[in-house]
């Protein structure tokens, strides 16, 4: 489903942020894009979410082929994806029940569908009853899992989210990525990237190391979550 080949993305200053990338990410998968600050992380989703375009190379994802694709049908490209954003960028005026039914009203979705969906978002986020609070009258982890059920809301293909959990508290963060796991098991596709390390060893799955714009590792974990879980029962 994501696709890339000789990728390089050359900034307009001349920074080479990614260099002659090449990686396969199929559907289903479960990913996590670790490496130091500036090593072309967040640059490496703005490719697959085309905000930027690839210098060099090709990149195609969920059938797109994102150097020749049309601006008028990246729209349709984002609409496969569901984005989650460090700093949440929930709109403040309007409430959690409104912030994500917002993102099916853009789509046209009838005020029916809208409700019914909303509800079951915000119950897999456990925001519940929070539905009336307004963005600064909720907790981070509140917010990011608000966040979390507005990518959901339109049942994206896949979810792809730039260190969703940097501006949350540690155990908070644990409950993201919990609840980013439970969405991979419906069979959305999860990239995440990622500083911290505990949590990534503590769930497991593909991780890709991005060092000075290259992909330093690529290996595959179980996904330890899952087993714990599996336990439990
Ligand atoms: N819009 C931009 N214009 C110029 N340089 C950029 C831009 N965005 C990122 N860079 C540079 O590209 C490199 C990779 O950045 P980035 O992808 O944001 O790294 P990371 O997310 O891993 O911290 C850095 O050197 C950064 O300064
Ligand atoms: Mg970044």
């Amino acid at each position: 489903m994501i696709h890339l080949e000789n990728v390089s993305k050359v900034y307009n200053n001349g920074i080479e942020a990614l260099k002659n990338i090449s990686l396969d990410i199929d559907n289903g998968e479960f990913v996590f894009i670790v490496g130091p600050s500036g090593a072309g992380k967040s640059t490496f989703l703005k490719l697959l979410i085309r905000e930027e375009k690839a210098t060099f190379g090709k990149i195609i994802v969920s059938g797109y082929d994102l150097m020749k694709i049309r601006r008028s049908k990246i729209p349709y490209l984002r609409r496969k994806m569901g984005i989650v954003f460090q700093d949440f960028r929930l709109i403040a005026k309007m409430n959690v029940y409104d912030n994500v039914a917002f993102a099916m009203r853009v789509i046209g979705s009838p005020e029916k569908a809208i409700k019914k969906r909303v509800k079951e978002v915000l119950n897999l986020v456990e925001l519940d009853g929070k539905e009336k609070r307004k963005p600064n009258e909720i907790s981070g982890g509140e917010q990011q899992r608000v966040s979390l059920a507005r990518a959901l809301v339109n049942k994206p293909d896949m979810i792809i989210a730039d260190e969703p959990t940097g501006n949350i508290d540690p155990d908070l963060s644990f409950d993201i990525m919990k609840l980013l796991v439970e969405i991979n098991k419906t069979g959305t596709t999860v990239i995440i990237v990622t500083h911290e390390h505990d949590l990534v060893k503590e769930f497991g799955g593909r991780i890709i190391t991005i060092e000075d714009g290259e992909i330093k590792s690529d290996e595959k974990y179980p996904t330890k979550y899952h087993e714990k879980e599996a336990d439990k029962k």
